[in-house]
């Protein structure tokens, strides 16, 4: 009955990435024109498909091709002392890891600069005289400080694509920033202060990653996030919000807020953002929210996991991927998520988490009706009244491929619920399932 082969671990964990991101990359392509994929720095994907108790890893990225050519003649060429050439790509230096405690002078053709990983603390003009080609800023992982910046060092660079200034000491955004700037990564600095004009003129902004930052709700009050008007991903987890970031762009594909005090979702807060496709809100205060508030077309992936959550909301049709673990939910009624079943319109729901809960049962079967392509539902541990952990008679619910159907003539009977085992085995299934509905995409 079972004759599949169960794919070790690594494996799972390789086609799952590349499963999500040849959809990412899909969605990139339709919707983002220039912007392109590289597999192995993509974390939005490895974070959607995680293990119940994986670390946290609020970050996701996505990485642009860039342009190597070489705008001058190869003798004239010189690098950096303290810094390497590559041959075989002239137009990039790296000097990342070298205990760097000022930058150094920048030749003229050098179009990717790395210097991740040093003690540097000022971005002066003088280090970049000549450099005026720069596509590519790797400054993250360094002691930068705001006040250390030249005033509009980095304006002069006008055909710069990507900065990374993550994970240095910054208390303000670095304005000005040059308009070609397409991915800005801020995360992991201490920057409370937002000028009220910092964003003006980010026409080709496509990622803003301000995660880990001491940013407040007050930041965000002068609509200053709409006026990048091509933004796809907003990072904002781990802050100090307390509420909705207001008027994001329309544009807007990808919002990550987790790890706030977000207490509240206004009525009709997503109205106006129809691409968004993922939305992750975990490790916030949510309480009520309304019913209708995720209604959102296109969205694919939901993560309200780790609020206060008492009750479920309907669900979109487009859903794919759902988590709800560690809130106070004490019972799923399936004609609420789910109030009318159009056989010709199905939803796509494939896959709930919603361990850590207050659960007494498993969700009525009705479920399979609306959300026919449902795969698994991941049940974990509940909790009684008393806060005591409890298992439910099922674990991991769980339903057969359509090719292995055969010996389940019967739709109903074509589900079968995993009683509860070792826990890693059922961990091992809910991977096994995620992959198996990849690869059908
Ligand atoms: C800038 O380029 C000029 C001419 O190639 C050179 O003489 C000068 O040393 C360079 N300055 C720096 C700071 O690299
Ligand atoms: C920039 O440096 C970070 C380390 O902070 C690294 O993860 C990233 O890959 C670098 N980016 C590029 C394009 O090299
Ligand atoms: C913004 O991007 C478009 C399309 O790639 C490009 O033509 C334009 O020059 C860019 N704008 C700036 C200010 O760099
Ligand atoms: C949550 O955010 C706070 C800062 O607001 C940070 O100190 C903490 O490490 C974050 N927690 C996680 C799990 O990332
Ligand atoms: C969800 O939105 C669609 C249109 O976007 C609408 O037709 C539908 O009635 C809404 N459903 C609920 C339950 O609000
Ligand atoms: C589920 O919700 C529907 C509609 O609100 C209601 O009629 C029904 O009684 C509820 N079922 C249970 C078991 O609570």
């Amino acid at each position: 009955m079972k004759s599949k082969k169960v794919p070790s671990g690594e494996e799972v964990r390789q086609k799952k990435t590349v499963g999500f991101l040849s959809q990412v990359c899909v969605l990139l392509f339709f919707f983002g024109g220039e912007v392109y994929c590289q597999y192995e720095t993509d974390q939005w994907a490895e974070d959607y498909v995680q293990e119940p108790d994986d670390a946290y890893q609020p970050e996701f990225q996505f990485h642009q091709n860039v342009d190597y050519r070489i705008p001058f003649h190869q003798n004239t060429l010189v690098c950096a002392n303290e810094c390497f050439c590559p041959p075989n790509f002239l137009s990039s230096m790296y000097c990342d890891n070298r205990k760097l405690k000022i930058i150094p002078s920048i030749p003229m053709h050098i179009q990717q600069l790395y210097l991740q990983f040093n003690e540097i603390e000022a971005v002066t003009e003088s280090s970049f005289i000549n450099a005026t080609h720069l596509k590519e800023i790797n400054l993250s992982h360094n002691k930068i400080k705001s006040q250390k910046i030249d005033y509009g060092v980095f304006t002069k660079f006008s055909n710069l694509l990507q900065l990374h200034l993550e994970h240095n000491n910054l208390e303000e955004f670095p304005f000005p920033l040059p308009k070609s700037l397409e991915r800005l990564l801020l995360g992991h600095n201490e920057i409370f202060r937002l000028q009220t004009n910092a964003m003006d003129g980010l026409i080709n902004l496509t990622m803003l990653d301000l995660c880990y930052n001491h940013l407040h709700d007050s930041m965000f009050k002068e609509n200053i996030l709409c006026k990048m008007e091509k933004l796809m991903q907003l990072n904002l987890c781990s802050n100090r919000l307390e509420s909705m970031p207001s008027s994001l762009p329309s544009s807007l594909m990808y919002l990550s807020l987790e790890n706030n005090s977000i207490s509240s979702i206004p009525e009709n807060y997503f109205k106006e953002l129809p691409e968004l496709r993922a939305v992750r809100m975990s490790h916030n205060k949510l309480q009520d929210i309304p019913y209708n508030i995720f209604n959102i077309s296109n969205l694919r992936e939901l993560n309200v996991g780790h609020n206060e959550l008492k009750q479920l909301f309907y669900i979109p049709r487009n859903l794919e991927h759902l988590y709800i673990e560690n809130n106070e939910i004490e019972n799923i009624n399936a004609t609420v998520i789910c109030p009318t079943v159009d056989p010709l319109q199905y939803y796509h729901l494939t896959y709930i988490r919603v361990d850590q809960n207050r659960l007494k049962e498993p969700i009525n079967s009705y479920i399979l009706f609306c959300f026919p392509h449902m795969h698994s539902i991941y049940y974990g541990e509940q909790r009684n009244t008393n806060g005591q952990t409890i298992h439910l008679k099922t674990q991991v619910f769980r339903r057969y491929q359509e090719d292995d159907s055969d010996e389940h003539d019967d739709q109903q009977n074509n589900f079968e619920s995993q009683e509860q085992e070792g826990t890693e085995e059922n961990f091992d299934l809910h991977y096994y399932e995620i992959q198996e509905w990849q690869e059908n995409i």
